[in-house]
């Protein structure tokens, strides 16, 4: 008989996202005639822009060529796609990343998940909440977590930074030492930022009590206004404190080519039990190469071809696209009398719910009287509750009829 990993007996329930098609696809089989608009999960619904579908043809034809063919690539990714990530994403913005400070992945979901891979079991961990669920069964599954309080809805060893209305959801230092910080800004769920100067407390934090911040900035490509940052590198001093995730999911619709990358500076060190500090980027290196066959050439070329003028030039016009059905919602929630947050530096909406209910008891609500899904905030974690999030990644139309009915909604 093979014993199990524990770890996971320790999670709750299933992923939240399954949970929710589960009950969409159940509605659906009992309600044939129903139009259901799905603000769920944060998946696109915009076509890959012509510059990626181009770039993806001509690398089709390459890999059936014989002197374009390529077998095994480099598992850390292509030297073109990170040469561009680094021209593109950094140096453009004054920040020198060097090509092999980039890792290319198969998502920022992945990333986010197998980093923990590289950090010893004992570390104590921060977890903003709500939070992206990831972040925590990860952490869970690699037995850092501790025993589930099912009373207080919270992991023993888990320090919770509340991100809530009443901070104005910008989460306040740990109160003790912590050795991982996630951060994920513009923030999922909450759609919410953190401006340059609220960013720096967090890498000084970082460098005073020796931690390394997680930053997820999968959601850079919506920020509209100023001063926020698109990357933690453009803090003084995070380069070596911070490891940074991207993605090309929601920047340019490829939650289904799947392709991301991580951050590693080869200035960020973390500490082996004989006190000799070691480079977080080796570790990485050594597991990618060891887990990892690198991201498909085609997908990579699709990702390459997001930096061409064109391909810079339609994904604009997409995000622009779902900033407007941003606007759309959190205008007409606001009509409709709900307290409203994100939407302006995110494709997230974040609403408050009526009081006297739980935020699953919405989501039914919403699904059965107006044949909208959405998230309950409660997904996320005990501070999500009485909140819920809307995503503005559906079409126009829709978005504009996912509101309408809303609207209609008695409270
Ligand atoms: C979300 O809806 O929070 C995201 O789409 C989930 C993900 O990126 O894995």
């Amino acid at each position: 008989m093979s014993f199990i990993n524990e770890n996971f007996l320790e999670l709750q329930d299933s992923y939240l996202f399954s949970t929710i098609a589960k009950k969409v696809a159940k509605f659906t089989e009992e309600n044939p005639d129903k139009k259901v608009i799905k603000l769920g999960i944060g998946d696109v619904t915009k076509p890959i822009v012509p510059a990626c579908i181009k770039a993806m043809q001509k690398a089709v034809e390459e890999m059936g060529a014989q002197e374009g063919f390529r077998g095994y690539g480099p598992e850390q990714g292509y030297d073109f796609l990170r040469k561009a990530i680094a021209e593109n994403d950094y140096k453009s913005r004054g920040i020198e990343i060097l090509d092999d400070e980039i890792f290319v992945s198969d998502g920022a979901k992945c990333d986010c998940g197998n980093i923990v891979d590289i950090f010893d079991k004992n570390n104590k961990v921060a977890i903003t909440d709500p939070v992206y669920p990831v972040y925590i069964d990860t952490n869970v599954m690699a037995g850092r977590s501790g025993k589930y309080n099912k009373e207080k809805e919270i992991y023993e060893n888990i320090v919770y930074l509340p991100v809530i209305a009443e901070n104005e959801f910008k989460p306040e230092l740990p109160k003790e030492k912590v050795d991982l910080i996630y951060l994920c800004f513009p923030n999922n769920p909450t759609g919410t930022t953190l401006d340059k100067n609220e960013l720096k407390k967090w890498v000084d934090y970082a460098k005073e009590n020796k931690s390394i911040i997680l930053y997820d900035a999968a959601y850079e490509a919506f920020i509209t206004e100023e001063n926020i940052p698109h990357s933690i590198y453009e803090i003084e001093g995070a380069k070596e404190v911070a490891i940074e995730f991207k993605s090309y999911s929601k920047t340019a619709g490829f939650t289904g080519l799947r392709c991301g990358y991580v951050v590693i500076p080869k200035d960020i060190k973390g500490l082996a039990k004989n006190g000799e500090e070691v480079s977080l980027n080796k570790l990485w290196n050594r597991r990618t190469c060891t887990k990892f066959n690198g991201v498909p050439y085609i997908i990579q070329r699709a990702a390459e071809a997001v930096y061409t003028e064109d391909g810079k030039k339609q994904i604009k016009e997409n995000i622009s696209y779902y900033l407007e059905n941003a606007k759309i919602i959190k205008r007409g929630l606001e009509e409709a009398g709900y307290e409203v947050y994100g939407g302006v530096n995110s494709p997230y909406i974040w609403l408050k719910i009526p009081e006297g209910m739980t935020s699953w008891e919405f989501f039914d609500k919403l699904l059965k009287e107006a044949n909208v899904v959405g998230t309950p905030g409660s997904g996320f974690g005990p501070h999500g509750e009485g909140y819920f999030r809307l995503t503005a990644f559906n079409t126009k139309e829709n978005t504009i009829e996912a509101i309408e009915r809303i609207k209609k909604l008695n409270k």
